[in-house]
């Protein structure tokens, strides 16, 4: 497996990862066991999944060199004030049984519950990263106005702003925002929760590569740019969704598939999530 892209602040981060929403801690060890033995070296946790644990674990028994597996995960909502994110970034830390999380994130701005407290968070992860607990640091579920507001506590950037986006919602102004502000889209729900595995005109696309909708889909994300994180829970998908990089599709695919986009928004809007 391969692809790597280089973040803003120098550290790469391979594309493709594994998304572990929805598994519960002891599922999360033999699911991520089975997607590091198929390849992957890249999985996407959150304090919120209460899986780090599970996480850890496989990690560890994987005997792979700490090195050699990026690992995300997110600070929850209710942790945004200074003490807190502190304290939950060094449980995050427990939980996963690392000296360091490869890329931290603040899950959600949580403006209506929680206001402006997202920017101490936003503080302490730059206090984590300059002690070494967490390498890179960024942003999730963030509007152009939060990722504004940021600036007036840091100079530093977010690496990666993890959204929803998928065929059906595309993202495209948002990739031009963050493209423009040196921040790379990683997108979560890729495969928009496997409702835009059923959509014909992707089905016709795999059909004419002999490949399945989730190869095709992925491989959009891939060739946008995107940091991609599906997450499945079947081995035979597991590997299905890594095997994808021994085909491309063409500018007409791509565009194709670019047409799709009608704002199908499946998740919560940042702007008025109410947790
Ligand atoms: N930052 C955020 O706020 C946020 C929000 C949502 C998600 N995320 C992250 O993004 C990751 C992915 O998003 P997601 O879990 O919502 O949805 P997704 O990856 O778009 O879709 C997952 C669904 O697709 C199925 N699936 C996967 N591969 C398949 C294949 N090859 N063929 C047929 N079905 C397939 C899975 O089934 P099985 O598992 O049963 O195989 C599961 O039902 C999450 O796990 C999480 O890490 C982040």
């Amino acid at each position: 497996m391969s692809a790597v892209i280089t973040l803003n602040d120098g550290v790469e981060i391979p594309q493709l990862g594994l998304g572990v929403w929805q598994v519960d801690d002891d599922e999360a060890t033999g699911v991520v066991l089975t997607a590091l033995e198929a390849g992957y070296r890249h999985v996407d946790s959150a304090q919120g999944y209460r899986n780090e644990a599970g996480v850890g674990r496989a990690i560890a028994q994987s005997g792979l060199p700490r090195d050699q597996v990026f690992v995300t995960t997110k600070l929850t909502n209710e942790f945004h004030l200074h003490e807190d994110a502190r304290r939950a970034t060094h449980e995050s830390l427990e939980k996963l049984g690392l000296d360091y999380v490869d890329l931290y994130l603040i899950h959600w701005p949580a403006v209506i519950k929680y206001g402006e407290a997202y920017l101490e968070a936003w503080e302490v992860l730059n206090e984590a990263k300059a002690e070494g607990l967490v390498r890179s640091i960024g942003v999730s579920n963030f509007n152009p106005d939060h990722l504004d507001r940021l600036l007036t506590v840091s100079d530093t950037v977010p690496s990666v702003n993890q959204i929803e986006c998928h065929p059906t919602f595309a993202r495209t102004d948002m990739a031009a925002e963050l493209t423009g502000r040196g921040i790379v889209l990683e997108a979560w729900s890729p495969l928009g929760q496997a409702q835009d595995l059923q959509n014909p005109a992707i089905g016709a696309i795999a059909a004419d590569l002999g490949r399945t909708p989730a190869q095709v889909i992925i491989r959009w994300h891939l060739q946008k740019g995107h940091i991609v994180i599906p997450k499945s829970v079947t081995p035979s998908r597991i590997a299905e969704n890594a095997d994808v990089f021994s085909f491309s599709l063409d500018a007409d695919q791509l565009a194709a598939i670019d047409a799709l986009d009608s704002g199908n928004r499946i998740g919560a809007d940042p702007a008025t999530a109410t947790f």
